[in-house]
């Protein structure tokens, strides 16, 4: 995606391949800054602190950090032990996005089918790159799919402009490019269907407000950020015609689980008649649990993120400051399941299926 005229992605190779370079999207909207990533515990780091986030992105980079794993491995006679060990601790920097561990288990087997420590280094480093390029495919086609839905609905309403609502960032800071709710948008939008995106701020860390309002910007497409509790009202007066988010992990049976507050918006959308799609990549499909709400984990994060909020001044100095009582508690859930019953439909890049088992696998046939 272009950043004032120049292509950007949020996670490459380095070009002397030792390095993986990520934008620190912490610092967004107001900085924008490329890290270098050296080696596993700087890619961990990066996971947890969320330097990089979204479920493809931080898939991508567990794939490289496996990479960088064996790369740095200093007993090429030990690496089997040396690469599970760093899998585990790779797989545990964030727990609800599925699409680190299906990333880091595809490294991890390329380099456990490799016979010498120079071919694991060199298909572990193949295998992370095709990892990137599946997921770029991916967002690509959820594109072409979900901008005929929005073409559907821009005929219904005879060219006016179509009203999506979205929830945190599933762009392509989140997915590398395109992303995978935006991804429709952004189609929509290059075929010159007039859209305007509801956006909802998406507290604590407000990935709404800071980046999906951000791309968003870049890319010239009209949009409005809006409270996180203000999508409810804006459903009742017509003013929103379909809400597209993304997704950190799904059943096969059609559960999501997304970003906190998720839930609501698919209640208040069911409420009032509105479709609520769900756009992801296969690789957020969890194909071995069906009951969402007991079965996938949900992250708790520290009530900091709460507790605190982080912007410019006046003077464009970036500023951290407190909004609670020093002495009050908070607790930081940052994912919520929606049940499939209140899922109009999946975006994927085999095509568009109901949220149920029977559609989901005739879409992946090979999955059953
Ligand atoms: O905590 P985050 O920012 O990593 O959460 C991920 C998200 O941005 C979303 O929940 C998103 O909708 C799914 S990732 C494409």
């Amino acid at each position: 995606m272009k950043v004032n005229g120049t292509d950007i992605r949020p996670i490459g190779l380095d070009q002397d391949g030792k390095r993986v370079k990520i934008i620190d999207q912490r610092l967004l909207p107001h900085q924008l800054e490329i890290v270098d990533l050296y080696n596993v515990d700087d890619v961990i780091r990066a996971i947890k602190d969320m330097y990089v986030r979204g479920a493809p992105l931080i898939g991508v980079t567990g794939a490289y950090g496996v990479y960088l794993g064996i790369l740095n491995c200093d007993q090429p006679d030990h690496m089997i032990d040396h690469i599970e060990n760093t899998c585990d601790r790779l797989i545990h920097a964030r727990p609800t996005a599925v699409n680190l561990k299906w990333a880091v288990d595809k490294v991890r087997q390329t380099i456990l089918e490799s016979t010498s420590y120079n071919e694991a280094v060199f298909r572990a480093k193949v295998k992370a790159q095709e990892i990137l390029e599946f997921e770029i495919n991916n967002c690509k086609q959820i594109g072409q799919y979900g901008a005929e839905l929005i073409q559907t609905i821009s005929r219904q309403k005879q060219g006016k402009p179509v009203n999506i609502l979205t929830h945190c960032n599933a762009g392509w800071l989140a997915c590398i490019e395109y992303g995978t709710a935006t991804a429709p948008i952004y189609t929509a939008f290059d075929m010159g269907i007039p859209v305007h995106v509801w956006v909802d701020e998406t507290r604590p860390l407000n990935q709404g407000a800071r980046l999906t309002a951000w791309e968003l910007l870049q890319y010239g497409v009209p949009h409005t950020v809006i409270v996180d509790n203000t999508g409810g009202h804006l459903m009742q007066h017509g003013m929103v015609d379909m809400v597209i988010v993304g997704s950190d992990r799904s059943t096969y049976t059609g559960d999501v689980a997304n970003k906190i507050g998720t839930y609501l918006k698919a209640l208040a959308a069911k409420d009032n008649g509105i479709p609520f799609y769900v756009a992801l990549p296969s690789s957020t499909f969890d194909w071995s649990i069906s009951d969402g709400i007991n079965e996938i984990p949900i992250e708790l994060r520290d009530p900091h993120e709460i507790h605190y909020i982080s912007g410019i001044d006046q003077d464009d100095n970036v500023m951290s400051v407190r909004i609670t009582p020093k002495k009050t508690t908070a607790v930081n859930y940052a994912f919520d399941v929606t049940p499939a019953r209140l899922v109009t439909g999946f975006i994927t890049e085999k095509g568009v299926c109901k949220a149920n088992e029977h559609d989901i696998l005739r879409l992946f046939p090979q999955k059953k």
